[in-house]
């Protein structure tokens, strides 16, 4: 494990996931993901330095509405979020490039209780980035980014009293639900009473406006996934061929949610020399690189208390299209 400090700005870098952990990881994953049933990638795939760039600018797009609802939602409840919880140490998971979070850091800083920021992500370029960011624009504040996997290294996560864990951007949603159920009981697990999680999470609503999100037409959506398949060539020593692979992103109304693939154009065998695999894809094959639930409020109070945690607060914009909430560890109200 490398772990350094820097002086320039200062901040502390803790890398739980280096290049031979995530080599062997994701090569495991991708290895048994080939060959399931569709076919589906690792979104890890997705964020390399090109691909974070990419999802940026998916952020700012029209058609894109989850981020603006998200801030927008932020900006109103923030204040409330850092006087219920009371906030020493900020931990962000799949930090990104923490904008939005900014909305949390100032009204925590407001409130006078926040020491410490703690942002997580397994891309190391944009983690980094944004750590000097932030150390930068909050000059009394200790940054201790965490290079890791949140499904792997919550045991990582620093100690303390009064923390509070931002999961923003309804990454949640990209997890599968059982993972998602595994996911949320790690975290209760990491969490102790005066803890709170504050979780991003956005809404089942009209399939046009959902599909539209991931459908704009300039197609920097299609250029983020098939981004994928560049990475995987580059760091697997693949031969996929971008042309032929048509992209599509569809709603599911039985598992609502969107899923997001590339489908085989024409029958064709792809080489993963890494994996000394030879992958072979049907004509009109799918092979998925991600989905994206779509929550509804009872359904998610179910899974938080399947994982040992109760909702405390619920917010929302006013047509209802993302949702903020704030959960901690212990039993929730009866629900039905
Ligand atoms: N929170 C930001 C970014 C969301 S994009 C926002 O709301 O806009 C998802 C981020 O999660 C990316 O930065 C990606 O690198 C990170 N990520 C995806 N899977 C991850 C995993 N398993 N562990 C850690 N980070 C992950
Ligand atoms: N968490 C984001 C979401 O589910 C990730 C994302 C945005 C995404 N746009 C995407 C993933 C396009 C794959 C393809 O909305």
């Amino acid at each position: 494990m490398r772990d350094f400090v820097e002086t320039e700005p200062r901040v502390r870098i803790e890398v739980r996931l280096d290049e031979e952990d995530r080599r062997s990881a994701l090569h495991d994953e991708t290895f048994w993901g080939l060959r399931a049933e569709p076919k589906e990638l690792s979104p890890v795939w997705l964020y390399d330095e090109r691909g974070s760039r990419l999802f940026e600018r998916i952020t700012r797009l029209p058609e894109y509405y989850p981020t603006r609802s998200e801030r927008k939602i932020l900006g109103r409840c923030a204040a409330e979020v850092a006087a219920r919880t009371g906030a020493a140490t900020l931990i962000e998971l799949g930090s990104g490039t923490s904008e939005k979070t900014r909305l949390l850091l100032d009204a925590l800083q407001a409130a006078g209780t926040l020491g410490c920021f703690v942002p997580l992500d397994a891309s190391e370029d944009v983690l980094l980035r944004s750590a000097r960011t932030v150390a930068e624009r909050y000059p009394a504040l200790r940054v201790h980014a965490i290079v890791g996997d949140f499904e792997r290294h919550l045991g990582a996560l620093p100690e303390g009293r009064r923390r509070l864990v931002a999961f923003l951007g309804s990454t949640i949603g990209n997890l599968h639900p059982e993972r998602r159920g595994r996911f949320l009981a790690a975290l209760a697990a990491v969490l102790g009473p005066g803890d709170a999680l504050l979780l991003g999470v956005d809404l089942v609503k009209d399939p046009g406006v959902i599909e539209a999100a991931y459908n704009d037409p300039g197609g920097v959506t299609e250029e983020f996934v098939r981004n994928a398949l560049t990475a995987l060539n580059r760091d697997l020593h693949a031969d996929f061929a971008q042309r032929r692979f048509a992209y599509q992103a569809c709603w599911d109304p039985a598992r609502e949610w969107v899923d997001i693939a590339l489908r085989a154009l024409e029958g064709h065998a792809v080489r993963v020399e890494e994996l000394e695999a030879d992958v072979v894809f049907a004509a009109g094959e799918r092979l998925r690189i991600e989905v994206s639930a779509k929550f509804r409020r009872e359904s998610l109070e179910r899974e938080l208390a399947a994982a040992g945690m109760r909702l405390e607060e619920w917010w929302t914009d006013a047509d209802g299209s993302f949702a903020l909430l704030l959960a901690r560890v212990g039993r929730g109200r009866a629900l039905d």
